[in-house]
């Protein structure tokens, strides 16, 4: 407790807590899920109805700008994971994106016809592999536990989680590009459980292609567009399959024949979401002014902190994530074989966390808006339901279809 409340005492984030909403009583350890809503967004979304569509209607894709979106977003976010202006643009979902991807990797290596993976990546990554694979003939799909060992001079295409969606742990993105690059190959980072929590270095790593989502750690709503990178030195080379007008080239010159804008603009495909654009820039804007390095130490220390008073008070859940700080994202995951009546009384209670498939309960934090004291608390409660078996509650066993 003093500990917790020393740490808070010196947290240089602090003060961003005050930039959300959080409801009250509320603990929410999910914002690696759905993070929490900024209270400019708000201000945002209301000029962005009220004025951009209310009163300027089709004028506001010049006067405000809006069909310049994903691009402005995009270099706005591209420090953010080590990526320069004009390599990252905002667009569609990052199933979407990762399909563009995915053809974009192997336009890149056309004589080769393998897309490397990990066993244990978000389904979602695996099942738009699953959708090339039937795009085209005569590819295929390896899966593996170990990209290191497995990437070899047949493969095209590697695809990485860089934090893993169910342990939390990190993978080392950095040395499977390199041997990639060594074996001929290109890789794809899914950032979705990074951006935003993490330093990322796709430059400085040589890094191809990545995408991922911005309703995590970047705030930025439900539902809010994803993102798409493509290294500098590949957009004059790779094309992707989604060849829609807003990634031509002269989009309003209406011509017959696509031809590809000649930046990252050609990962676009068509209209976009506005107003979910609009509610992102809120999130955005407190992401891009800060220092990635200290998003991270007070991650760690948060993480670091409940691992050590669950498995004091809670022996019955069994760590799931990395115990070293540094081998694990933002989040910390546990084992028990009731996860979901748990995680259902922990919610009922006022702590938010998540339950995955098969035994885990999963805890996010951002921190941006959490403390260690919101930890303490967390975790006091997290006790107390196990002390009393209240998980045991018949209302706690039946699942919701958003689990
Ligand atoms: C690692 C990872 N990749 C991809 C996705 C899919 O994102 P979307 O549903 O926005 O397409 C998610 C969603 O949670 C994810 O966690």
């Amino acid at each position: 407790m003093q500990k917790a409340k020393a740490l808070d005492a010196a947290d240089p984030l602090a003060h961003l807590r005050e930039a959300f909403f959080i409801p009250d009583g509320m603990i929410y350890l999910d914002g690696n899920s759905l993070g929490a809503m900024p209270k400019a967004a708000l201000g945002i979304v209301s000029e962005a109805t009220g004025q951009e569509w209310a009163a300027g209607l089709i004028t506001s894709w010049n006067k405000a700008g809006w069909f310049d979106l994903p691009t402005v977003y995009g270099d706005r976010l591209a420090p953010v994971i080590g990526a320069s202006a004009g390599e990252v643009a905002i667009c569609d979902s990052t199933s979407i994106n990762l399909y563009k991807a995915l053809f974009a990797g192997l336009s890149l290596r056309p004589k080769r016809h393998v897309i490397l993976a990990e066993n244990s990546s978000f389904p979602t990554d695996l099942y738009m592999v699953e959708g090339v694979l039937a795009s085209r003939e005569g590819l295929q799909m390896r899966l593996v536990e170990d990209l290191l060992s497995a990437i070899d001079e047949t493969v095209a295409v590697v695809l990485v989680n860089h934090v893993d969606y169910r342990t939390g742990a990190l993978a080392p993105v950095e040395a499977i590009t390199a041997r990639a690059h060594e074996m001929g190959a290109v890789v794809i980072w899914d950032l979705c459980h990074s951006a935003g929590v993490l330093p990322v270095g796709l430059n400085a790593a040589g890094a191809d292609l990545a995408i991922g989502c911005t309703y995590k750690y970047l705030n930025g709503g439900p539902g809010a567009p994803a993102f798409i990178y493509c290294a500098a030195r590949h957009l004059p080379h790779v094309s992707q399959p989604l060849s829609g007008w807003w990634g031509h080239a002269k989009p309003f010159a209406f011509e017959p024949g696509f031809a590809p804008d000649a930046g990252i603009r050609k990962f676009l495909c068509g209209t976009q979401p506005i107003l979910s654009f609009r509610a992102l820039e809120a999130g955005l804007e407190i992401i891009a002014a800060l220092d990635m390095a200290a998003v991270r130490a007070k991650s760690q220390s948060l993480t670091s902190l409940f691992i050590e008073l669950v498995e004091a008070g809670v022996p019955a859940l069994t760590l799931a994530s990395p115990r070293d700080a540094s081998q694990r994202g933002a989040q910390v995951s546990f084992s028990h074989e009731h996860a979901y009546p748990i995680v259902q009384a922990l919610i009922a209670r006022g702590v938010v966390g998540d339950f995955r498939m098969p035994n885990i309960l999963r805890f996010g934090f951002s921190p941006l808006y959490l403390s260690h004291m919101d930890v303490v608390r967390a975790v006091a409660i997290l006790r107390d339901i196990m002390q009393n078996d209240t998980w045991k509650d018949a209302r706690f066993q039946t699942r919701g279809a958003v689990t």
